[in-house]
């Protein structure tokens, strides 16, 4: 019977993963963490200035936030997941690239497949356009698509989405800061509604 897969498995092969040229500049890949039995799981696009430095996702302003908004809704960021659709840092915080995208998303699937979450929240247009048309939704901007909850199948099991704004893009708008704090407020309804 083949091995089934495990997060610590698909950590250890994104630290030393060179599948695409992200690897040239990184200084730390950055797989992801939290509970691996989590009910939520969070996706963000891609490590920035602080998280390739630590190795760690959402470690700089963002993430301070999302800690933040984590809290309000009662969770501390051990009990979630929270991983990026990319996991090295593209140079100057760019875009990661559609190549890049297609190469490192097999790692994020793996990690979903292994979560199972009940709940999947993304943060911003990347992870968002990953993860819906996945489910076969249609995609679109942020300021439209957000505020909902899709009830999807998602690689073969049921799980809601809730795409939200990035956290990033909240820190310097505060309309994305009030939207955002609007959409973790359904969060916690549905997270109550669905326990
Ligand atoms: N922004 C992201 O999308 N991911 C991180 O891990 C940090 C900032
Ligand atoms: Fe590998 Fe993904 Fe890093 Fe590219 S971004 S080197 S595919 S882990």
């Amino acid at each position: 019977m083949p091995k089934l897969d495990t997060m610590e498995a698909v950590e250890v092969e994104v630290k030393a993963c060179r599948k695409c040229e992200l690897w040239r500049s990184r200084k730390n890949a950055v797989p992801g963490e939290g509970n691996p039995d989590a009910a939520v799981m969070f996706i963000g696009e891609a490590p920035g200035y602080w998280e390739d430095v630590k190795g760690r996702p959402f470690v700089g302003a963002a993430g301070k936030l999302l800690d933040e908004m984590l809290s309000r809704v009662g969770f501390s960021r051990g009990e979630v997941y929270i991983a990026n659709v990319v996991k090295c840092r593209p140079p100057e915080n760019r875009d990661p690239l559609p190549s890049e995208i297609k190469t490192c998303t097999p790692y994020l699937d793996r990690q979903i497949r292994i979560i199972e979450p009940r709940f999947i929240v993304t943060l911003g247009r990347h992870a968002a356009s990953y993860i819906l048309p996945k489910a076969g939704f249609e995609t679109g901007s942020i300021t439209k698509i957000h505020g909902r909850v899709y009830e999807a199948n998602l690689l073969g099991f049921k799980v809601f989405i809730i795409p939200m704004h990035h956290p990033a893009a909240a820190l310097y708008n505060v309309k994305y800061r009030d939207k955002l704090d609007k959409d973790f407020e359904l969060l916690k309804l549905e997270l109550e509604k669905r326990r």
